[in-house]
């Protein structure tokens, strides 16, 4: 299984395909709609979301509600604003400047098109499908925020006070967020290659989000200062993963989200024309992205381990695959049942 997505923030749709997804899989209208109304409703999102309302058109690879086994592809709607002017001024923090000279442009707003984050709404789509794979599956895919603006231990109203008093002061926070999923068949990745192994694989899904800066995996980083007999006696610090590979337990994953770098009261930048400083003023921007990064780390795991269940089991059709998953879970449960 694959997927690939195509088009700009400005362009007149966002296109994606999945290929190798298999036939049989049941999925309405409404629940790629819900997957897409949470990315964009997430908190921290600025008002110009509420000016997208992502519509989208499946092109093909269902009939009806069921999927065909033929490659899916989407679109989605822009709102149909036009092309912001040209800039040669990149915004700090952004893929401005380093796109810039890599394609030897000096309008940063060609580079923005594609870099900006709105084109997570097709990744979020496109793993609506996986999701729906994986909730049939029996396997659920959740996520949760550690952390907003290095606060601990966020509520609905904590986190709104919190993204309230930013907004108040011109700033943006950054965050932690965690993907918990649980009831994988153990034996997903391998161990072979290094591109085999599943924490390589998730790592470079959810460090492809934008703004994602750092990744976990259970204890992660708390790993290093612990010793062998504390993590000898957690076996959850391993976050599911052994050796490239689901063990069974629950897969646990964490990642880190900068703030956002564009601030409502500007950022000084250099112009690439005239190389004077000048402020660079970000007023659509969202004042976080760690709620709506989580909601594409959903989509992103999903895609990913439905990659991986895909290639562990085949099946052209989701009878095939649900058969061999449950004879698997039937085999292997007795013994990881025995541990
Ligand atoms: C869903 C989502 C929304 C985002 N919205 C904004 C935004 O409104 N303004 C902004 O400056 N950055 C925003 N970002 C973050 C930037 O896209 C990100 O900082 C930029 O791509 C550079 O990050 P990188 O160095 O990790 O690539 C958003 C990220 C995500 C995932």
């Amino acid at each position: 299984m694959r997927y690939l997505t195509a088009g700009e923030s400005h362009g007149k749709y966002l296109t994606g395909i999945i290929e190798g997804f298999p036939a049989g899989v049941k999925i309405s209208r409404d629940y790629i709609a819900a997957q897409l109304r949470r990315r964009r409703q997430a908190p921290g999102r600025s008002a110009r979301q509420g000016r997208e309302t992502d519509q989208f058109e499946i092109i093909s690879g269902l009939s009806g509600e069921m999927t065909t086994g033929a490659p899916i592809s989407l679109l989605i709607s822009n709102t149909g604003r036009d092309l912001p002017p040209p800039s040669s001024l990149p915004r700090p923090g952004h893929a401005d400047l380093p796109g810039m000279l890599k394609y030897g442009l000096l309008n940063a707003t060609l580079i923005r098109e594609r870099a900006s984050a709105r084109e997570t709404a097709m990744r979020s789509a496109l793993g609506s499908f996986a999701l729906r794979l994986h909730e049939l599956l029996g396997i659920n895919v959740n996520s949760s925020i550690v952390s907003l603006g290095g606060m601990r231990g966020i509520t609905a109203e904590t986190a709104a006070a919190k993204l309230l008093d930013a907004r108040r002061t011109g700033d943006t926070l950054g965050g932690v967020f965690e993907l918990t999923v649980e009831n994988l068949p153990a034996g997903l990745g391998g161990f072979g290659q290094w591109d085999r192994r599943l924490g390589s694989r998730l790592g470079a899904a959810l460090m492809g989000i934008n703004g994602v800066k750092g990744f976990e995996v259970g204890g992660g980083f708390s790993l290093a200062s612990t010793s062998g007999l504390e993590a000898s006696g957690s076996p959850e610090l391993s976050g599911g993963l052994d050796g490239g590979m689901t063990n069974g337990r629950p897969l646990t994953l964490r990642c880190a989200v900068k703030p956002v770098p564009g601030l409502p009261g500007g950022v000084l930048a250099t112009d690439l024309k005239t190389f004077r400083r000048k402020l660079s003023v970000s007023k659509t921007s969202d004042t976080t992205a760690v709620f709506s990064a989580a909601v594409v780390g959903e989509h992103m795991a999903a895609l990913e381990l439905a990659a991986a269940l895909l290639e562990k089991f085949g099946g052209d059709s989701f009878s095939e695959l649900e058969g061999r998953v449950y004879e698997w879970r039937k085999r292997t449960g007795k013994i990881l049942a025995r541990l």
